[in-house]
């Protein structure tokens, strides 16, 4: 059977979590954007009442979802905290905020943290994404568990420390990766070279990651000792300083790492 459920954040994750939750047969009972247009297009994809103002939260839900910016989850949880005196749950679904936020005012909370890339623009695949779970007792962790499990099929209970070194590590992966994609998008246009030449590239890059361990299957000049290419690079990259920065940076990084790896194997 379906739990109630309210949104707070109407976001990229709120966006997509909302219509998941429903979509799994939860009832939305409310759905929140400081944003009433916002709220209310929500609302209305999930069959659920948009609300802009924190006050008009209703005690209907029996869960509630803070899917809101980290910066502000903290304070925002005190602006709720009434919901604690009601007994309700609350989870948010950052990555990096500690659950000790909700400790003060609420007996049962957690996380409700999908761990993946979220754009309101692009549809998101429930179906292959970790969902990571923590309950602060062992019925909230069930429940939340169950939730998780009803949208999802990859649930992981993970605590707040181990939470923590998966995200800064997924703001490695994702968030560095995604930049430098951007670095050649904008060096390509500038040249104006295709940049969709270098697509299937970035897929086998990551595709190889599934047999190996990235540094197993490392190419490229650094990682060949090719220095005059290296330095050919460094010399095309004078004009733009901030990428030649980190182009010399990275390329040191991969050569110090093959030193050590080539010390280990001794
Ligand atoms: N995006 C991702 O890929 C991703 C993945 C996993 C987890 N997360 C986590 O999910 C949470 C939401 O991320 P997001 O990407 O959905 O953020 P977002 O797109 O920026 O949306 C943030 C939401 O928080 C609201 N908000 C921001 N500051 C507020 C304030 N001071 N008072 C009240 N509401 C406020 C915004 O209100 P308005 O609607 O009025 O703008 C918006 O609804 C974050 O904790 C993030 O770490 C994000």
């Amino acid at each position: 059977m379906g739990l109630k459920i309210t949104v707070i954040g109407s976001g990229n994750v709120g966006f997509h979590l909302a219509q998941r939750l429903y979509k799994c047969g939860h009832h939305i009972c409310q759905v929140f954007s400081r944003t009433p247009t916002k709220a209310a297009h929500l609302a209305s994809l999930v069959a659920s009442s948009g609300i802009s103002n924190l006050k008009d939260l209703s005690l209907e839900a029996d869960i509630y979802i803070l899917a809101i910016k980290d910066d502000s989850a903290k304070i925002i949880t005190e602006e709720i905290s009434f919901l604690g005196k009601y007994n309700k749950l609350i989870a948010h679904t950052s990555g990096s905020v500690s659950s000790d936020i909700f400790a003060n005012h609420f007996s049962n909370y957690g996380i409700f943290y999908p761990l993946q890339t979220f754009s309101t623009t692009k549809k998101v695949d429930f179906e292959q994404l970790p969902f990571c779970i923590y309950g602060n007792n062992a019925s909230t962790e069930e429940t939340l568990f169950q939730l998780a499990q009803s949208i999802c099929p990859n649930v992981y209970p993970i605590n707040d420390e181990q939470r923590a070194i998966l995200h800064v590590t997924a703001v490695i992966v994702n968030n560095f990766s995604n930049y430098l994609y951007g670095i050649a998008h904008d060096i390509c246009s500038d040249q104006n070279v295709p940049f969709d030449i270098l697509k299937p590239l970035i897929y086998e890059t990551v595709r190889k990651i599934d047999l190996s361990n990235p540094q197993d299957v490392q190419t490229g000049p650094a990682v060949r000792g090719d220095l005059d290419t290296i330095a050919k690079h460094i010399e095309f990259l004078k004009k733009y300083p901030d990428h030649q920065a980190l182009y010399e940076l990275i390329s040191s990084g991969i050569i110090k790492q093959i030193k050590q790896r080539a010390l280990i194997d001794k």
